[in-house]
Formats: C-alpha cells, sequence, structure tokens
C-alpha cells in the first residue's frame, strides 16, 4: 500500500490548471479505508499473481472510486466526506463535474501503462469500463429512487449490486485476471457482490447511527435525501399502519426542517428495530461471502487476509 500512497502524492504534479488537478490530489491524499486496492493486492497475493502490476490495477480502481465520490456528493448534496468539505463544497460543482470527468479517464490511463503483456491489458480495461458503467446503472438507480413510490427492497437491492458490489467485484475479477487464475474469476465474483452489498447495508447504517466522528459524512443524510435504504424497508416491514404511513409521507418530502425530520424518522426505525434486521442481513451477506471465498478451493492461509476483512466489515464503525 506505501506505493500506492506514494502514487497518490505525487500524480498531478506539475500539471495544470490546478483547479482541474487540485481536487484529484485533495480526495486521493484523505485517506479513506482503501478497501479496493486492498481487495486487489490481497487477492493477487493469494493467487500467487504479480504485485507490481496489481499496484496498478489497484491505483485505477481507487481512482475511479473517488471519481464516483466527487459526483455521488453532488448528486446527494453531501457537504462532508472523510471529515472533510466535498470537492464541490470546496471548490463548485463545475469544478467537481470536470474534475471528477478527468480523474476517471486518469484511472483508464493508469491502466493502459499496466506493465503486463498486451491480452491481459485488454482483459482489465474490459472490465473496468464494464464496472464503470455498471456503478454508472447503479447511481441512476439510486437517483430514480429517490421519488419512484413503487420502489421496493428488490428495487434497492439491484441498486446497490450495482453502484456499490460492483466495483469490488471488478476489483476481484481483475486480481483473477491479472494472476492468469480465470478458473478463481466466478467464485471471487460471488465473494464480491456479497460483500459489496453487506457494505452497503453497513454503509446505510452508519449513516444514522455512526457514533464514531470518523466516519467523516452529515448524520442522517440518507433522510433528508429521501433516500430509501434498507433501513426504510425494513422499518416499513415492521411498523404500524400509522408509521407506515408517516414514513412514505417524510420520504416523499424536502421542506421539513433537518433535525426534525431525522429525529422523526429515527424513532420510528427505532421502534420496528431497524438495527437489529440490518445487523441480521449482513451476517447474512457475509456469510454468503465466506462461501464463495471457500469455492475458490484456495488453501485457507492463502485467504486468511480476505477471511479478516470480512470480520472488520462486522465491526466496522467507520
Ligand atoms: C463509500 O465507500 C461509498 C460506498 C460505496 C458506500 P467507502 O466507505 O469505501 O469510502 P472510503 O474510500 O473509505 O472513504
Ligand atoms: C455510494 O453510495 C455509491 C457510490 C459512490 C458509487 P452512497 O451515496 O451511500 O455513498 P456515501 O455514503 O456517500 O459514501
Ligand atoms: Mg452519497
Ligand atoms: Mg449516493
Ligand atoms: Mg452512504
Amino acid at each position: 500500500m506505501k506505493n500506492i500512497e506514494a502514487y497518490f502524492q505525487d500524480f498531478t504534479k506539475g500539471l495544470e490548471p490546478s483547479n482541474l488537478y487540485e481536487p484529484m490530489r485533495y480526495i486521493l491524499t484523505q485517506g479513506g479505508k482503501r478497501l479496493r486496492p486492498h481487495l486487489v493486492l490481497s487477492t493477487t497475493q493469494a493467487l500467487d499473481g504479480n504485485i507490481i502490476v496489481a499496484e496498478y490495477v489497484a491505483e485505477a480502481f481507487e481512482m475511479l472510486h473517488n471519481f464516483t465520490l466527487i459526483h455521488d456528493d453532488i448528486m446527494d448534496d453531501a457537504p462532508i466526506r472523510r471529515g472533510m468539505p466535498t470537492v464541490y463544497k470546496k471548490w463548485n460543482s463545475n469544478i467537481a463535474i470536470l474534475s471528477g470527468d478527468a480523474l476517471a479517464t486518469m484511472a483508464l490511463r493508469r491502466l493502459l501503462v499496466t506493465p503486463c503483456p498486451e491480452t491481459i491489458r485488454l482483459k482489465l480495461i474490459d472490465i473496468f469500463t464494464e464496472t464503470s458503467l455498471l456503478v454508472c446503472e447503479g447511481q441512476q438507480y439510486d437517483l430514480d429512487n429517490e421519488t419512484d413510490d413503487t420502489c421496493d427492497l428488490a428495487a434497492y437491492l439491484l441498486c446497490i449490486e450495482k453502484k456499490t458490489a460492483a466495483l469490488l467485484v471488478g476489483c476481484l475479477r481483475s486480481a483473477a485476471i491479472l494472476s492468469e487464475r480465470e478458473d478463481c474469476e466466478h467464485a471471487l465474483s460471488v465473494f464480491g457482490t456479497n460483500l459489496g452489498i453487506a457494505f452497503q447495508l453497513k454503509d446505510d447504517y452508519l449513516d444514522l447511527y455512526s457514533e464514531n466522528i470518523k466516519f467523516g459524512k452529515t448524520k442522517g443524510g440518507d433522510i433528508l435525501a429521501n433516500k430509501k435504504t434498507f433501513l426504510y424497508f425494513s422499518a416499513l416491514k415492521h411498523a404500524c399502519k400509522e408509521d407506515n404511513n408517516a414514513l412514505i409521507h417524510y420520504f416523499s418530502i424536502s421542506d421539513m426542517n433537518p433535525d426534525e425530520k431525522i429525529k422523526a424518522v429515527k424513532e420510528i426505525f427505532d421502534r420496528c428495530n431497524v438495527q437489529k434486521d440490518v445487523e441480521k442481513w449482513i451476517d447474512i451477506y457475509i456469510s454468503k461471502a465466506y462461501d464463495a471465498l471457500r469455492d475458490t478451493n484456495l488453501p485457507e492461509e492463502k485467504l486468511s487476509d480476505l477471511f479478516q476483512l470480512l470480520e472488520q466489515l462486522k465491526v466496522r464503525t467507520v
């Protein structure tokens, strides 16, 4: 990971205009959990692949991830990420759009210079561009769901499989390809899908319930943006008639006082015990992810990093 951090420190050095490149450097040097690079590197290690090649791929996917975050924060009206002002708040939306576009382009160019045989590079670019489209599809569903009152749990799950899990799947498939272990690609994809769903369920939960200041996002932001997340569907399933109607109403309006709206929705969520339900479903998806990892038929000791990652996800607070 050291080489990757060093790359992000320097990758915009000397490039102008600074209003295009500085926001990229800003977001990529803020840290974050680095889950996607971690997945590429740990999986490549597990498959005895080339770590130098994996670093390029990891950098490209982390850049793609951060590009999606720059645009996501505009779409979600989010002022804070990783405890710092979001790019569109620190600069403005036009700069955030353009800088995001350029970052996605630089991510693809990073893959183009990956030191590996041409045939592998082409497959990596194929996965990368497919992944990028899946995330855009997921993000569009996410926007559509804000105002779609027919949106149900199945629609939500499809949305998060695309907007979040697809990127993790892309990292894992790429590790299989660069390591020339296509025999593991399918099991790793299933692992990534379940990991990604569990990861987004936790993100939805933490959006309202995180007590850790390091989570670094506005508390209750999803409620204010009328995001019908797992918490919402879980509450609807368990709510009395009155709470049910109130929830549907709250998630269709945008003019309520923010603190009052968050308080009112949270009271319903708490009454419906959504916390317990979300924990149960995170465990279900994590256990599916475990099964998929075992299906790779790799020796347990090779998988210890990835197993550990699943354990960390259960207890993560940021
Ligand atoms: C945020 O991803 C976007 C989601 C898919 C929920 P992360 O929670 O991995 O963000 P960072 O990179 O660690 O900040
Ligand atoms: C993230 O969903 C998905 C992508 C950025 C592609 P969220 O909107 O929940 O992510 P956060 O909570 O802003 O990090
Ligand atoms: Mg968001
Ligand atoms: Mg979003
Ligand atoms: Mg979120």
